[in-house]
């Protein structure tokens, strides 16, 4: 076995001991204003003596009932997520029960509750003002899993920056957002709302959108506080059905699954929301080793815990005990405020009483909201946020939607293009096939809450706008996106304005055949309804629904070049429509801007240079589907009749698509890289080079990959781990030389005593263009001497 160079810390086997790993504190910045009240910004961890001596001084005169009021979240009335709706909402506010609300926007509504607070109570605390701003508030984004798919944290960055702008001038502070939980099973209907499977680009991700939010300065008024979420291993649930149980061994969770809320949370995210699963047996709600222990001891977090919506309550269905009992159980985790839930608020007090709680455990959850509020200048002003003029001028401005429209093109991922059938010429006739071609309730996706999709730009309406009147668009519907008519019943039950044709699937499908014919090229727009995915939305089955394919095989018949132009929130099972279609583009749901994106990319205004950031599944089968996989001692390695391997009788094992893969209009070559030495010691970095050539017809850009494996190591590692990146462009004909650095850090796991170590012996290196596709070098990590 090999030895260890180099850990962090050594810690032993337990989970309370879990993650050795110095808390990277952000650095504070402070600034003291004209009334000299507040200072601190984001989640800086130092000591902050103005704010402490502020609190200290309001929760000296707050009564227990004050202090569990400021732990209540409700939820006013719309969008709801949960089976329950908070009640009495206004009487709740006038009484001091109301730490904050969600689900409520504008300057006038927000500022109507933010008085009914400040108005009515002994103390006059303000308000908090969640929302769900998830991808974009009024001028959307694409989807959380597209916008990974550019790779470029600046845009990522960009488009959470915009939200905060808009959500902060219309009413709001706090937004639910990041959600970082990876995911790896395309059935889950919020792998949509996530950066996909692997936990490094997850980290970057995570990063650039709390910086994008919270900005250097929350008592901005422009900035907004952000919530990690969902704490933790959400995105691993069994089978891939929502809110179902997660098991997962120790190693995975610190190598795979908790980097990216741990990257969230060093970059001074203010708030982290618990998720419905368990970990380890404890559901995360009242998981103290995770809400504490980890969170707070280990990782040095110092904001405030939210739960998940009414994640306390269902503590008591997932059987830890009955609600008074549960409700000690969360707060004593590090549950600091309780989502629509009112366990809190209804059992706290008796709890302290009956001393299941200590009146301590409460004010330290009280203390840390509060924080929260001062942090975020509402002691100062709490109106801060709920300026109409600025609302007039900052939502929707035609910049953020010239923004939405960039960012949505760098978005989309090129699957297929055969004989260079796209880009398309801007004259002929296209047949602008399927049910997504004039839509637009699902272009801007799930939790789009406050997105008005009556703004977003349908890919017809795009198509107009970019190819002008040299192209002559013939349209048919072609299918409905759904037929089964339980789906579409729970589709529109909740919000999905589902327009179903009541013609026969063959009347349709024929109709579609005739002008697909009269046309000199097919663009067939199909995928979900955006209430295929997200919360609660997980499929079992993940071909296009419907009659869709149906739909295309008629159209293939015609022998007309096909485009397919696809909407769609999870990795689809496409092998049919690999294997028969001429191209195919992968557009997510791409927000406000969708249709004139999509056809800036279509007419090669823009050139395509997304990537993938989960693999796409030959079929359903195979999921959970990942790129970073261990070995096994049994590799299968496609010998049809090499039996006893780890494979399947009926499919291979690769995905159709895998991570990190997507093409361009124009073509790279890459070199072999080039190390900078063979072997180092275990402090040192080295350097990675590899020139990249644009050798096709087009200027575009390229996501330059690296990859490292451990080929031996005290446990077993995966075959290949991305641990670098680079968006570059490329003129036509242009070479670039590429440099990685690749430090110790990068080397580095978690073995299974929880230690953080780099172990000496050989690793390989692989740069390419996804992570199938690469070249080979190796090197070595020398033992100390
Ligand atoms: C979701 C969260 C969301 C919350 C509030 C829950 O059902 O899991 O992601 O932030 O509702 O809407």
């Amino acid at each position: 076995m090999k030895r260890v160079l180099y850990t962090t810390l050594v810690l032993s086997l337990c989970m309370a001991c879990a993650d050795n790993m110095t808390p990277q504190k952000t650095t504070t910045t402070a600034s003291t204003t004209a009334t000299g009240q507040r200072a601190a910004h984001a989640s800086s961890p130092a000591a902050d003596p103005e704010m402490d001596k502020f609190i200290d001084e309001l929760m000296a005169r707050m009564t227990l009932e004050e202090k569990i009021g400021q732990l209540n979240l409700v939820a006013v009335g719309f969008d709801v997520t949960g089976p329950v709706v908070s009640q009495n909402v206004d009487e709740n506010i006038r009484k001091g029960n109301v730490g904050g609300v969600f689900n409520t926007f504008t300057p006038v509504a927000a500022r109507k509750l933010q008085e009914m607070a400040v108005n009515n109570t002994r103390l006059k605390i303000p308000l908090l003002f969640g929302y769900d701003v998830i991808h974009g508030h009024r001028t959307i984004f694409p989807i959380p899993l597209g916008l990974s798919t550019s790779w470029d944290m600046e845009a990522i960055e960009r488009s959470a920056r915009i939200a905060a702008d808009e959500a902060s001038a219309d009413g709001l502070n706090w937004v639910f957002s990041p959600m970082v939980d990876i995911a790896r099973d395309a059935r889950w209907g919020r792998i949509a709302e996530g950066a996909g499977e692997d936990p490094y680009l997850g980290s970057q991700v995570a990063r650039a959108m709390v910086r994008g939010y919270q900005g250097d300065d929350l008592s901005e008024e422009n900035t907004v506080m952000a919530t990690v979420k969902h704490f933790a291993l959400y995105g691993a649930a069994e089978a891939g059905r929502d809110y179902n149980t997660v098991d997962m061994s120790l190693n995975r969770m610190f190598n795979e699954y908790l980097p990216p809320y741990k990257a969230a949370i060093e970059a001074g995210a203010g708030s982290v929301m618990t998720s419905f699963n368990e970990v380890n047996g404890v559901p995360a709600s009242a998981n103290k080793w995770l809400l504490t222990e980890l969170l707070r001891d280990k990782w040095g977090f110092d904001g405030f815990v939210v739960t998940d919506y009414t994640a306390i309550n269902e503590l008591v269905a997932h059987g830890i005990g009955d609600e008074a009992h549960v409700g000690a159980l969360a707060l004593k985790a590090g549950a600091d405020m309780d989502m629509v839930g009112e366990v809190f608020l209804k059992n706290l007090k008796q709890a302290v009483q009956s001393g299941a709680v200590s009146e301590e455990d409460i004010n330290k959850a009280t203390r840390r909201i509060l924080e929260a509020k001062y942090k975020l200048g509402l002691f100062e002003d709490p109106y801060l946020y709920t300026d109409e003029e600025r609302a007039k001028n900052t939502i929707m401005k035609p910049a953020y939607r010239e923004a939405a429209r960039e960012i949505a093109r760098k978005s989309m991922v090129l699957l297929k293009n055969e004989k260079q059938v796209l880009p398309l010429q801007k004259s002929g006739t296209i047949a602008l096939i399927g049910p997504l071609a004039k839509n637009q309730r699902d272009m801007i996706g799930n939790w789009s809450g406050a997105g008005d999709w009556k703004q977003a730009v349908s890919l017809e309406q795009g198509i107009r706008n970019v190819a002008g009147p040299g192209v002559k668009i013939k349209y048919a519907k072609g299918a409905n996106i759904a037929d089964d008519e339980q789906m579409i019943q729970r589709l529109n039950a909740h919000g999905g304005d589902l327009e179903i044709d009541k013609r026969s699937s063959e009347e349709m499908i024929a109709e579609a055949v005739k002008t697909a014919s009269a046309s000199d090229v097919i663009v067939a727009v199909v995928g979900e309804s955006q209430g295929m995915t997200g919360e609660a939305a997980s499929r079992a089955d993940i071909t296009l629904p419907g009659q869709q394919r149906e739909l295309l095989k008629a159209l293939k018949k015609t022998g007309k070049p096909m485009v397919v132009v696809l909407m769609n929130g999870r990795p689809l099972a496409l092998t049919w429509e690999d294997e028969n279609a001429d191209a195919i583009l992968e557009t997510w749901f791409a927000g406000t801007e969708a249709g004139n994106a999509i056809a800036d990319v279509l007419f090669g205004n823009y050139n395509p240079s997304g990537k993938l950031t989960a693999s796409f599944p030959q079929v359903v089968g195979q999921v959970p589907l990942y790129y970073a996989h261990k070995n096994t001692g049994r590799p299968f390695g496609g010998e049809l009749l090499d039996k006893y391997k780890s494979r399947y009788m009926d499919v291979t094992n690769e995905p159709l698509y895998p991570f990190g893969y997507g093409l361009s209009y124009t073509t790279f070559d890459y070199s072999q890289p080039q190390l900078s030495k063979n072997s180092i010691s275990a402090n040192e970095s080295l350097e990675v080079k590899v020139d990249v050539k644009n050798t096709g017809n087009y200027d575009g850009e390229e996501v330059v990959q690296l990859y490292v494996q451990d080929v031996v190591g005290s446990i077993t590692r995966p075959v290949k781990e991305l641990k670098g990146f680079q968006k570059i462009n490329l003129k036509k004909g242009e070479t670039q030389t590429v440099t990685f650095t690749i430090t110790p850090e990068d080397l580095m796991f978690y073995n299974n005593e929880l230690e953080r170590v780099l172990e000496p012996g050989e690793f390989k290196v692989y740069v390419g263009t996804n992570s199938r596709d690469v070249q080979e070098a190796s090197f070595t990590v020398r033992e100390n001497q």
